[in-house]
Order: C-alpha cells, then structure tokens, then sequence
C-alpha cells in the first residue's frame, strides 16, 4: 500500500518535472523577422532591441538569433533582469556607425547591463569602426582626448557565458566587465592595430569569480587590465601580442578603491609586446592593496619589460601631479 503511494506520488513528480520542461522549450528570435537589415547601412539598434526586448520576458531559454550579414547598430543597452536563460547568438556581424554624430559621448557601444544567465555565443563578429574614432583619442597628441565607446560593456552580468565571438577595432576598450560575477569568456578573438589608442583588450574592474580563457588579443594597448575590486580572477590561456601586456592597474588614482586579490594568470603566451606582467599605481596615488596573486606557465617572447611594477605610472606627460617615489 504504502510503496503504490510512493509510486503515485513519484509519477506526479515526474509528470510535474515534464510539463515544466516543455514550458521552458527554448524558442529562437530571429532579428531578421523583426525588421533588421542587414545591409550594413540601415540602423538596426531599435529591431534589435524590440527582439530582445521579446526574448527577455520569454520564459525560458530565449535565443536572439543573428544570421549571416552585416548589420549596423547605433549605441544600444540590453536590459534585464530577463525571465529566464538568454543566448544572444551572433553569425553574422554587427558594425558600428562611423560618423560622430552617432556615437557622440556616449561611452559604450553594445551594452548588457544587469542579465543574469547571458550567453552570448555564434562565431559572430563587434566591429567598432575605430579608425573612424581613433583620432580623437590620441592622448598623447591631444590634452582634450575621453575615453571613447567601449564595444561590449558588461554590466551586472552574472553566471554568464560569453564565448566564440570576435571583436574588432574598437574604439575605445574592446571589453568591459563591471560588477560582473561568476561569468566567463571564452575563445574570444580581439584584434586591433598595434598603434591604435586606448584599444585595451579586456578590462576588469569590482568583479568576482570571473574566468578569461583561451583567448587571443591583439591590440593596441592593455591585452587584459585589471582594475580595483577584482577578486578571483582567472585568466588561461591566453595569447596576447601585440599589445601593452596583462596589467594590474592603474591603481590609486581614486580613493578608497576595493583590493584586488586572488589572481591567477596561467598558460599565456605574450609576443611582442610592450609590457609583459605589469602592477601600476598612479603617481601619486592613494592607497589600495593587491595581493594574492599567481603568475604560472607564461612565456614571454620579444617583451621589452617582462615584469614590471611601476609606481610612477603616469601615461600624459605633465598631467600628473608631483611625482612621489614612496620606496
Ligand atoms: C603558447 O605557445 C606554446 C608554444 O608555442 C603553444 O604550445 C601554446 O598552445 C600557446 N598557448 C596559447 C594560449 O596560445
Ligand atoms: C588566493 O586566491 C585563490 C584564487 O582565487 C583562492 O582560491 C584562495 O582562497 C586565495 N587565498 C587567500 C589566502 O585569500
């Protein structure tokens, strides 16, 4: 009697777990039914943002599909928080607009800001158009220069997984991941002309448990850059070159900055590059901390400072105050 119970209520178990499997059925967005052109001349940030817009109340796996083709978006944000998984599957390419007046101040290009369970995935391509940029943002030539349009800003992302895609030139920092957790990125192509400003790779700053892996960076400034409040970060195997190495840093330039500590830098390759491991504070610079950190397995080939920590960072001639040596 009491085992035919047991059955009973198992099988309603069963039946249960099924219909809430078929509910969450993932179900496939595809932009190009939603009015997006892929022409690389039509402005597609408000097709896409509809799609998305659709895909994120979608109760299950919401797949944001982008076929083969050349699309242009204007700066976009991709809100959650969404109702349950999305893929943001990219095939084709998304291109950046190039004339000023559509990227103004803005300080992103492609933004995800508070997504919880994200993958973005397809092989596809970020193309930031920055040739069209980069001369406003020479700061060595120009006192007046700002951080330009980062392609892929990541923010409040979390248990996310980004992988298989590829950025190019982009204006200002390829990625940006901001008070992010337990997210990794993963075969991420970035490629940007060694003499191109400001273009770091990754840049990372009051996230945890994030994983950077193999990956391949070429740039024109920072592969990877580490900001205050990083913790538990792994970066392997990744190639970097050329470019300004992997850095911690800068520090200091804000006070109370968060630490940075437990860093894992395993099985990377750096090839002509200007820095190899960089720590830098600002001169001067408030005080922070960073510690706990494992350097393993990196092979360091035409580096010109392999190791380097460096105090006195300052990279603007004259903007800088004093520069105090504390050792
Ligand atoms: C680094 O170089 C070694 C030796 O050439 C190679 O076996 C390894 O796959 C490279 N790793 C990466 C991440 O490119
Ligand atoms: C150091 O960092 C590693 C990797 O993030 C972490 O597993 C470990 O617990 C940390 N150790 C200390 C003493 O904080």
């Amino acid at each position: 009697m009491a085992s035919r119970l047991v059955r009973f209520i198992m099988c309603l178990i069963f039946l249960f777990v099924s219909i809430t499997k078929v509910k969450s059925q993932q179900k496939v967005f595809n932009v190009k039914n939603f009015g997006a052109v892929a022409d690389g001349k039509t402005d597609n940030s408000k097709a896409f943002l509809g799609v998305w817009n659709q895909a994120c109340q979608y109760n299950g796996p919401g797949v944001v599909l982008i076929p083969e083709g050349t699309y242009l978006m204007n700066p976009v944000v991709f809100n959650g928080p969404c109702k349950g998984q999305i893929v943001f599957s990219i095939r084709g390419g998304l291109t950046a607009p190039t004339d000023r007046g559509s990227w103004g101040n803005t300080d992103h290009w492609i933004n995800f800001n508070s997504v919880d369970n994200l993958e973005i995935n397809g092989g596809g391509s970020f193309d930031g158009q920055g040739p069209s940029a980069w001369p406003f943002n020479n700061c060595k030539t120009n006192p007046q220069c700002k951080q330009l349009p980062i392609s892929l800003r990541l923010d409040f992302v979390t248990n996310s997984w980004i992988h298989d895609i590829k950025l190019i030139n982009s204006k200002g920092f390829h990625i940006n991941v901001f008070k992010c957790r337990h997210t990794t990125l993963e075969r991420i192509q970035i490629t940007a002309p060694a003499n191109s400003p400001n273009t770091d790779g990754i840049h990372v700053g009051l996230t945890t448990d994030l994983k950077i892996l193999s990956s391949f960076i070429s740039t024109g400034d920072d592969c990877v850059s580490i900001g205050p409040g990083a913790e538990n970060i792994e970066i392997k195997g990744v190639a970097c070159g050329p470019g300004h190495g992997i850095s911690i840093g800068s520090l200091g330039k804000y006070p109370n900055e968060e630490d940075v500590k437990g860093l894992v830098i395993s099985n990377c390759n750096l090839t002509g590059t200007q820095n190899g491991l960089r720590i830098k504070t600002w001169a001067p610079s408030h005080p922070s901390t960073v510690f706990n950190l494992t350097f393993e397995n990196i092979n360091l080939k035409d580096v010109s400072n392999p190791i380097i920590i460096d105090q006195q960072y300052c990279p603007q001639r004259g903007a800088c105050a004093k520069e105090v040596n504390s050792c």
